[in-house]
């Protein structure tokens, strides 16, 4: 059985203005941000998104095989939880290339379902300029936690994740 780490950003305390200058330099090297609400939920985005989640979690340790897409829309789309909002995007030429999906699961609570980048992309601090409008959209929802579950053996999400200021068990340091 996995261990999963368990990690969690107290949302309120995020320091935005020691992360702006991951979706600056990200801007200025030619990629956009736009969530899956300003570019419209359509069956065709959806659809996208799903692609683009796919092949970044193909990375993901032990992830076995992903949903089938009609799994994907029941289980992660057409659930109360799924805000389009919630669903930031890294833009290139018109190509998806990252992504951060959030969900709103209590008053208090969002859940980070999934941030990926292709891995032409990585190691460019994409998935730190990705995740700044991310904890901006659990803010202004009014959540005060966001919660991350990684497989123990995911050290580039474990290390993005702590970078950011989430804390918790398990990974390089445990708090
Ligand atoms: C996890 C993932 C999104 C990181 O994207 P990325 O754009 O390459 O990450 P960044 O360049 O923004 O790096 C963020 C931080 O994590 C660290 N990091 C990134 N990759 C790392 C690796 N392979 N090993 C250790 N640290 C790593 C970076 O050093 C950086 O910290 P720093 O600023 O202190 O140097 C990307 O590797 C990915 O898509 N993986 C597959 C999908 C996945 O596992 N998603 C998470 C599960 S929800």
């Amino acid at each position: 059985m996995v261990d999963w780490v368990r990690l969690e950003l107290d949302v309120e305390a995020f320091d935005d203005a020691a992360f702006e200058r991951y979706p600056r330099r990200a801007r200025e090297a030619g990629i956009d941000f736009a969530t899956l609400a300003d570019l419209g939920d359509t069956a065709d985005h959806r659809r996208a998104v799903y692609e683009l989640n796919k092949t970044c979690s193909a990375d993901i340790p032990e992830r076995g095989e992903f949903f089938s897409y009609e799994e994907y829309l029941a289980q992660r789309i057409e659930v109360p939880t799924f805000d389009p909002a919630g669903i930031v995007l890294a833009i290139r030429d018109e190509a998806w290339i990252g992504m951060s999906a959030t969900s709103l699961r209590s008053p208090e609570v969002a859940f980070s379902e999934m941030t990926g980048v292709l891995a032409p992309y990585r190691g460019q601090g994409l998935s730190l300029a990705l995740k700044v409008p991310a904890i901006r959209f659990v803010r202004a929802a009014g959540r005060r936690r966001l919660v991350a579950f990684h497989h123990p053996r995911n050290a580039s999400a474990i290390a993005m994740n702590r970078r950011l200021g989430f804390v918790g068990q398990g990974g390089s340091a445990a708090d």
